[in-house]
Protein backbone atom coordinates (compact mmCIF):
# COMPACT_ATOMS: atom_id res chain seq x y z
CA UNK A 1 0.00 0.00 0.00
CA UNK A 2 1.02 3.61 -0.68
CA UNK A 3 -0.27 6.73 -1.80
CA UNK A 4 1.18 8.75 -5.29
CA UNK A 5 1.77 12.59 -4.04
CA UNK A 6 -0.07 14.65 -7.03
CA UNK A 7 1.33 17.89 -8.60
CA UNK A 8 3.96 16.97 -6.13
CA UNK A 9 7.05 18.66 -8.69
CA UNK A 10 4.57 21.66 -9.08
CA UNK A 11 3.78 21.81 -5.57
CA UNK A 12 7.65 22.17 -4.67
CA UNK A 13 8.47 24.60 -7.35
CA UNK A 14 5.47 26.90 -6.23
CA UNK A 15 6.88 27.02 -2.81
CA UNK A 16 10.28 28.08 -3.64
CA UNK A 17 12.14 25.80 -1.48
CA UNK A 18 15.62 27.64 -0.12
CA UNK A 19 18.67 26.16 2.58
CA UNK A 20 17.83 27.62 6.09
CA UNK A 21 13.82 27.74 5.69
CA UNK A 22 11.15 26.62 7.70
CA UNK A 23 8.24 25.18 5.97
CA UNK A 24 5.01 23.27 6.99
CA UNK A 25 3.52 20.45 5.12
CA UNK A 26 0.02 20.74 6.61
CA UNK A 27 -1.15 17.17 5.41
CA UNK A 28 1.78 14.89 6.08
CA UNK A 29 -0.48 11.76 4.69
CA UNK A 30 2.12 9.11 3.51
CA UNK A 31 4.68 11.60 3.80
CA UNK A 32 5.46 12.03 0.02
CA UNK A 33 4.99 16.05 -0.03
CA UNK A 34 7.53 16.59 3.18
CA UNK A 35 10.50 14.00 2.03
CA UNK A 36 10.43 15.95 -1.23
CA UNK A 37 10.88 18.80 0.68
CA UNK A 38 13.94 17.69 2.38
CA UNK A 39 15.29 16.35 -0.13
CA UNK A 40 15.22 19.09 -2.35
CA UNK A 41 16.36 22.22 0.11
CA UNK A 42 19.12 22.14 3.87
CA UNK A 43 15.43 23.26 5.14
CA UNK A 44 13.38 22.35 8.54
CA UNK A 45 9.71 20.88 7.59
CA UNK A 46 6.72 21.01 10.66
CA UNK A 47 4.09 18.58 9.67
CA UNK A 48 0.60 17.56 10.54
CA UNK A 49 -2.09 15.24 10.28
CA UNK A 50 -4.87 14.46 11.97
CA UNK A 51 -5.30 11.04 11.19
CA UNK A 52 -3.53 9.10 14.36
CA UNK A 53 -2.17 6.03 11.83
CA UNK A 54 -0.62 8.92 9.32
CA UNK A 55 1.86 9.93 12.44
CA UNK A 56 2.66 6.31 13.15
CA UNK A 57 3.39 6.03 9.30
CA UNK A 58 6.15 9.15 9.77
CA UNK A 59 7.88 7.67 13.08
CA UNK A 60 11.22 6.63 10.91
CA UNK A 61 10.90 9.81 9.09
CA UNK A 62 10.90 11.53 12.50
CA UNK A 63 13.70 9.18 13.09
CA UNK A 64 16.01 9.73 10.22
CA UNK A 65 15.57 13.28 9.68
CA UNK A 66 15.74 14.61 13.01
CA UNK A 67 16.52 18.01 14.01
CA UNK A 68 15.01 18.83 10.23
CA UNK A 69 11.83 17.07 10.59
CA UNK A 70 8.77 17.18 13.02
CA UNK A 71 5.72 15.84 12.80
CA UNK A 72 2.47 16.45 14.70
CA UNK A 73 -0.87 15.14 15.28
CA UNK A 74 -3.55 18.02 14.50
CA UNK A 75 -5.69 19.81 12.63
CA UNK A 76 -4.14 22.20 10.24
CA UNK A 77 -6.96 24.44 11.53
CA UNK A 78 -5.27 24.87 14.53
CA UNK A 79 -1.53 25.72 13.54
CA UNK A 80 -0.21 28.47 15.49
CA UNK A 81 3.38 28.79 14.28
CA UNK A 82 4.77 32.35 13.11
CA UNK A 83 7.95 33.69 10.40
CA UNK A 84 7.31 30.42 8.36
CA UNK A 85 8.41 30.76 4.38
CA UNK A 86 6.13 28.01 3.17
CA UNK A 87 2.96 26.50 3.83
CA UNK A 88 1.46 23.44 1.80
CA UNK A 89 -1.96 21.57 1.89
CA UNK A 90 -2.71 18.87 -0.21
CA UNK A 91 -6.25 18.34 0.88
CA UNK A 92 -8.56 15.11 1.22
CA UNK A 93 -7.70 11.47 1.92
CA UNK A 94 -5.05 9.50 1.14
CA UNK A 95 -4.92 6.56 -0.35
CA UNK A 96 -3.80 4.81 2.57
CA UNK A 97 -7.32 5.92 4.02
CA UNK A 98 -9.42 4.88 0.98
CA UNK A 99 -7.48 1.51 0.90
CA UNK A 100 -7.98 0.32 4.53
CA UNK A 101 -10.99 -1.35 4.60
CA UNK A 102 -12.22 -0.42 7.92
CA UNK A 103 -11.66 2.83 7.96
CA UNK A 104 -15.29 3.47 5.88
CA UNK A 105 -14.29 6.25 3.46
CA UNK A 106 -14.62 3.43 0.30
CA UNK A 107 -17.06 1.53 -1.42
CA UNK A 108 -14.73 -0.64 -2.65
CA UNK A 109 -14.67 -3.08 0.18
CA UNK A 110 -17.44 -3.56 3.43
CA UNK A 111 -16.43 -1.84 6.25
CA UNK A 112 -18.20 -0.06 8.93
CA UNK A 113 -19.55 3.44 7.83
CA UNK A 114 -16.93 5.43 9.54
CA UNK A 115 -15.08 7.97 7.83
CA UNK A 116 -13.51 9.60 10.55
CA UNK A 117 -10.01 10.94 9.84
CA UNK A 118 -9.07 11.65 13.73
CA UNK A 119 -11.04 7.72 14.52
CA UNK A 120 -12.78 10.08 17.12
CA UNK A 121 -16.29 12.16 17.22
CA UNK A 122 -19.60 10.95 15.55
CA UNK A 123 -19.29 9.28 11.89
CA UNK A 124 -20.59 8.41 8.99
CA UNK A 125 -23.09 6.08 10.03
CA UNK A 126 -24.65 8.18 12.62
CA UNK A 127 -25.28 11.06 9.70
CA UNK A 128 -27.01 9.10 7.68
CA UNK A 129 -29.01 7.43 10.28
CA UNK A 130 -29.77 10.22 12.34
CA UNK A 131 -30.47 13.57 10.03
CA UNK A 132 -33.51 14.05 8.73
CA UNK A 133 -34.28 13.35 5.38
CA UNK A 134 -34.42 17.30 4.50
CA UNK A 135 -30.86 17.61 5.96
CA UNK A 136 -29.42 14.67 3.85
CA UNK A 137 -30.94 16.16 0.86
CA UNK A 138 -29.11 19.42 1.37
CA UNK A 139 -25.88 17.51 2.15
CA UNK A 140 -25.95 15.43 -0.90
CA UNK A 141 -27.00 18.58 -3.59
CA UNK A 142 -24.81 21.24 -1.88
CA UNK A 143 -21.45 18.98 -0.77
CA UNK A 144 -22.14 16.31 -3.31
CA UNK A 145 -22.85 18.21 -6.11
CA UNK A 146 -25.24 15.95 -6.75
CA UNK A 147 -28.69 16.27 -8.69
CA UNK A 148 -30.40 13.29 -7.48
CA UNK A 149 -29.77 14.28 -3.79
CA UNK A 150 -33.30 13.80 -2.97
CA UNK A 151 -34.33 11.07 -4.36
CA UNK A 152 -31.38 9.55 -2.47
CA UNK A 153 -32.08 10.99 0.93
CA UNK A 154 -35.82 9.55 0.48
CA UNK A 155 -34.26 5.91 0.12
CA UNK A 156 -32.14 6.44 2.88
CA UNK A 157 -34.77 7.54 5.12
CA UNK A 158 -36.83 4.58 4.26
CA UNK A 159 -33.93 2.12 4.52
CA UNK A 160 -33.34 2.95 8.03
CA UNK A 161 -37.22 2.85 9.00
CA UNK A 162 -36.33 -1.04 8.50
CA UNK A 163 -32.28 -1.17 10.24
CA UNK A 164 -29.80 1.21 11.11
CA UNK A 165 -27.32 1.76 8.31
CA UNK A 166 -24.25 0.58 9.45
CA UNK A 167 -22.20 -0.93 6.29
CA UNK A 168 -20.32 0.73 3.25
CA UNK A 169 -21.21 -1.95 1.00
CA UNK A 170 -25.20 -1.91 2.08
CA UNK A 171 -25.53 2.00 1.54
CA UNK A 172 -23.25 2.16 -1.63
CA UNK A 173 -25.84 -0.56 -3.29
CA UNK A 174 -28.67 1.41 -1.84
CA UNK A 175 -27.48 4.80 -3.03
CA UNK A 176 -27.18 3.17 -6.31
CA UNK A 177 -30.36 1.83 -6.28
CA UNK A 178 -32.19 4.78 -5.70
CA UNK A 179 -30.89 6.52 -8.76
CA UNK A 180 -32.06 3.18 -11.35
CA UNK A 181 -28.42 1.57 -10.88
CA UNK A 182 -25.05 3.02 -12.91
CA UNK A 183 -26.76 3.67 -16.36
CA UNK A 184 -22.93 3.53 -17.53
CA UNK A 185 -21.42 6.40 -15.71
CA UNK A 186 -17.91 6.74 -15.17
CA UNK A 187 -18.24 6.53 -11.49
CA UNK A 188 -20.46 5.05 -9.25
CA UNK A 189 -23.46 6.49 -8.24
CA UNK A 190 -22.42 6.97 -4.68
CA UNK A 191 -19.16 8.20 -4.95
CA UNK A 192 -20.67 12.04 -4.81
CA UNK A 193 -22.58 10.97 -1.81
CA UNK A 194 -19.67 9.56 -0.06
CA UNK A 195 -17.73 12.21 -0.86
CA UNK A 196 -20.35 14.73 1.11
CA UNK A 197 -20.23 12.52 3.89
CA UNK A 198 -17.34 12.49 4.26
CA UNK A 199 -16.92 16.25 4.26
CA UNK A 200 -19.26 16.70 6.60
CA UNK A 201 -17.86 14.01 9.19
CA UNK A 202 -14.65 15.72 8.97
CA UNK A 203 -15.87 19.53 8.81
CA UNK A 204 -13.68 19.59 5.42
CA UNK A 205 -14.54 22.81 4.49
CA UNK A 206 -14.95 24.54 8.23
CA UNK A 207 -11.03 23.07 8.38
CA UNK A 208 -10.03 24.72 5.67
CA UNK A 209 -11.18 28.35 6.10
CA UNK A 210 -9.47 27.88 9.53
CA UNK A 211 -6.51 26.51 7.90
CA UNK A 212 -6.09 29.34 5.47
CA UNK A 213 -6.56 32.12 7.83
CA UNK A 214 -4.34 29.90 10.15
CA UNK A 215 -1.52 30.09 7.33
CA UNK A 216 -2.04 34.05 6.29
CA UNK A 217 -0.94 34.33 10.05
CA UNK A 218 1.96 32.19 9.93
CA UNK A 219 3.42 33.12 6.84
CA UNK A 220 6.59 35.85 6.65
CA UNK A 221 6.94 38.56 4.19
CA UNK A 222 8.06 36.91 0.42
CA UNK A 223 6.55 33.52 2.00
CA UNK A 224 4.37 30.88 0.14
CA UNK A 225 0.95 29.34 0.32
CA UNK A 226 0.44 26.53 -1.86
CA UNK A 227 -2.88 24.93 -1.78
CA UNK A 228 -3.47 21.47 -3.88
CA UNK A 229 -7.59 20.61 -3.80
CA UNK A 230 -9.68 18.08 -5.37
CA UNK A 231 -13.13 18.99 -4.87
CA UNK A 232 -14.65 22.06 -6.75
CA UNK A 233 -16.25 23.47 -3.48
CA UNK A 234 -12.86 23.77 -1.92
CA UNK A 235 -10.82 25.16 -5.21
CA UNK A 236 -13.66 27.79 -4.92
CA UNK A 237 -12.63 28.93 -0.96
CA UNK A 238 -8.99 28.59 -2.09
CA UNK A 239 -9.35 30.56 -5.17
CA UNK A 240 -11.53 33.59 -3.67
CA UNK A 241 -9.50 33.39 -0.32
CA UNK A 242 -6.29 34.61 -2.30
CA UNK A 243 -7.57 36.37 -5.20
CA UNK A 244 -9.74 38.83 -2.47
CA UNK A 245 -6.71 39.45 -0.47
CA UNK A 246 -4.11 40.14 -3.37
CA UNK A 247 -6.61 42.79 -4.40
CA UNK A 248 -7.17 46.12 -1.99
CA UNK A 249 -10.98 45.83 -1.10
CA UNK A 250 -13.87 47.93 -0.96
CA UNK A 251 -12.12 51.22 -1.23
CA UNK A 252 -14.42 53.77 0.80
CA UNK A 253 -15.34 56.48 -1.08
CA UNK A 254 -17.31 59.61 -0.46
CA UNK A 255 -19.45 58.55 -3.21
CA UNK A 256 -19.49 54.56 -1.34
CA UNK A 257 -19.02 55.70 2.72
CA UNK A 258 -20.65 52.52 3.61
CA UNK A 259 -17.77 50.20 1.84
CA UNK A 260 -15.02 49.09 4.94
CA UNK A 261 -11.45 51.47 4.63
CA UNK A 262 -9.22 49.85 1.91
CA UNK A 263 -7.49 46.95 2.87
CA UNK A 264 -3.75 46.24 2.05
CA UNK A 265 -3.61 43.33 0.12
CA UNK A 266 -2.21 40.33 2.46
CA UNK A 267 -1.24 37.98 -0.57
CA UNK A 268 0.43 38.72 -4.26
CA UNK A 269 -0.51 36.51 -6.95
CA UNK A 270 1.87 35.35 -10.40
CA UNK A 271 -0.81 33.42 -11.98
CA UNK A 272 -4.73 33.78 -11.50
CA UNK A 273 -5.51 30.00 -13.34
CA UNK A 274 -5.31 27.18 -11.16
CA UNK A 275 -2.70 24.24 -12.05
CA UNK A 276 -4.03 21.06 -13.06
CA UNK A 277 -2.32 17.20 -13.56
CA UNK A 278 -0.73 17.03 -16.83
CA UNK A 279 -2.45 13.69 -19.13
CA UNK A 280 0.67 11.79 -18.18
CA UNK A 281 0.25 12.00 -14.26
CA UNK A 282 -3.74 11.74 -14.86
CA UNK A 283 -3.25 8.22 -16.48
CA UNK A 284 -1.13 7.10 -14.15
CA UNK A 285 -2.87 8.11 -11.19
CA UNK A 286 -6.66 8.32 -11.33
CA UNK A 287 -6.56 10.55 -8.42
CA UNK A 288 -4.97 13.19 -9.82
CA UNK A 289 -8.13 14.02 -12.59
CA UNK A 290 -9.74 16.22 -9.76
CA UNK A 291 -6.49 18.14 -8.89
CA UNK A 292 -5.95 21.74 -8.71
CA UNK A 293 -3.12 23.56 -7.45
CA UNK A 294 -3.01 27.55 -6.35
CA UNK A 295 -0.77 29.37 -5.05
CA UNK A 296 0.17 33.02 -3.51
CA UNK A 297 2.88 34.86 -2.03
CA UNK A 298 2.69 36.73 1.08
CA UNK A 299 2.98 40.33 1.47
CA UNK A 300 4.01 42.17 4.29
CA UNK A 301 0.52 43.50 4.90
CA UNK A 302 -1.14 42.69 8.16
CA UNK A 303 -3.68 39.40 8.28
CA UNK A 304 -6.76 39.90 7.31
CA UNK A 305 -9.75 38.80 9.68
CA UNK A 306 -10.49 35.22 10.00
CA UNK A 307 -12.08 33.68 6.92
CA UNK A 308 -15.98 32.56 7.83
CA UNK A 309 -16.48 29.07 6.39
CA UNK A 310 -19.26 28.98 3.97
CA UNK A 311 -22.74 28.05 5.34
CA UNK A 312 -23.54 25.83 2.38
CA UNK A 313 -25.86 23.25 3.74
CA UNK A 314 -27.00 24.95 6.82
CA UNK A 315 -29.78 22.40 7.53
CA UNK A 316 -27.52 19.51 7.61
CA UNK A 317 -24.61 21.45 9.23
CA UNK A 318 -27.19 22.72 11.99
CA UNK A 319 -28.71 18.90 12.74
CA UNK A 320 -24.69 17.96 12.84
CA UNK A 321 -23.74 20.76 14.93
CA UNK A 322 -26.67 19.50 17.60
CA UNK A 323 -25.46 15.90 17.82
CA UNK A 324 -22.27 16.83 18.33
C1 LIG B 1 -4.03 13.75 0.19
S1 LIG B 1 -3.36 13.28 1.73
C2 LIG B 1 -1.78 14.03 1.75
C3 LIG B 1 -0.74 13.25 1.02
C4 LIG B 1 0.68 13.75 1.16
N1 LIG B 1 0.87 15.03 0.51
C5 LIG B 1 1.66 12.75 0.60
O1 LIG B 1 2.39 13.09 -0.33
O2 LIG B 1 1.71 11.63 1.08
C6 LIG B 1 -4.26 14.29 2.84
C7 LIG B 1 -3.93 14.06 4.32
O3 LIG B 1 -4.38 15.22 5.01
C8 LIG B 1 -4.92 14.84 6.25
N2 LIG B 1 -5.85 15.89 6.65
C9 LIG B 1 -7.03 16.21 6.09
N3 LIG B 1 -7.59 17.24 6.72
C10 LIG B 1 -6.73 17.62 7.70
C11 LIG B 1 -6.73 18.65 8.69
N4 LIG B 1 -7.77 19.48 8.80
N5 LIG B 1 -5.67 18.75 9.50
C12 LIG B 1 -4.62 17.91 9.40
N6 LIG B 1 -4.56 16.90 8.49
C13 LIG B 1 -5.60 16.76 7.65
C14 LIG B 1 -5.57 13.51 5.98
O4 LIG B 1 -5.68 12.77 7.18
C15 LIG B 1 -4.61 12.88 4.96
O5 LIG B 1 -3.67 12.06 5.60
Amino acid sequence: MSHAPVLLAEAMDALALADGGLYVDATFGGGGYSREMLSRADCRVVAFDRDPDAIVRGAELSESAKGKFTLHQGRFGDLSLEQVDGVVFDLGVSSFQLDEAERGFSFQADADLDMRMEKDGLSAADAVNRLSEGALADLIYRYGEDDDSRRIARAIVQARAAAPITRTLHFAKLVEDSVGGRRGARTHPATKTFQALRMLVNDELGELARGLSAAERALKPGGRLVVVSFHSLEDRMVKHFITERADAQGRGSRYAPDLPPERTPSFSIDRKRATVSSDAETAANPRARSASLRWATRTDAPAWDELEPPALAPRAEAEWQKLQ
